[in-house]
């Protein structure tokens, strides 16, 4: 069955509730881990949700995901502005991958206006916020399923 899913979080997603939440709102971590986990479970998805602050952890995650998942659902945070190697990871995993950044990026300063992946990825979700994650696992339930 294609129902094994990744959601790969970036640095400083655990803080989510603490940090900025004039961005981010004020979802905790934990409970962002419980609604996707629930919604997952809803539409039959076999889910893991992983977050590291380390850049080279990330990479290996998706080099792992290789093998055991059907898609990838990342949030790449800071390093989605700033790293070849994850870029590189992804455009290796040859199923499909959703970017999903909490604010929207192209409304904030200009540094964040630019991912180095989401032209390698099948698609991405921005600015909205936790219900993000929500759409992003229909999405990719749709995706595998090839109802999309
Ligand atoms: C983010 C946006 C990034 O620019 C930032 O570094 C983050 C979170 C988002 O979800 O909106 O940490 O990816």
């Amino acid at each position: 069955m294609n129902n094994k899913i990744i959601i790969i979080n970036g640095p400083n997603l655990n803080l989510l509730g603490e940090r900025e939440q004039s961005q981010y709102g004020s979802i905790t971590f934990e409970k962002l881990k419980e609604i996707c986990t629930n919604k997952s479970k809803d539409l039959d998805l076999i889910i893991e949700f992983m977050q590291s602050n380390v850049e080279g952890e990330l990479v290996n995650l998706i080099q792992d995901a290789i093998n055991k998942f059907d898609g990838i659902i990342i949030n790449a945070a800071a390093f989605t502005h700033t790293s070849v190697a994850i870029r590189d990871a992804l455009d290796i995993f040859k199923k499909p991958i959703i970017e999903v950044h909490i604010s929207n990026i192209y409304k904030r300063e200009e540094f964040r206006q630019k991912s180095l992946i989401s032209d390698i990825v099948t698609g991405g979700i921005f600015g909205l916020g936790a219900d993000g994650y929500i759409l992003a696992i229909i999405a990719m339930q749709k995706l595998l399923k090839n109802e999309n």
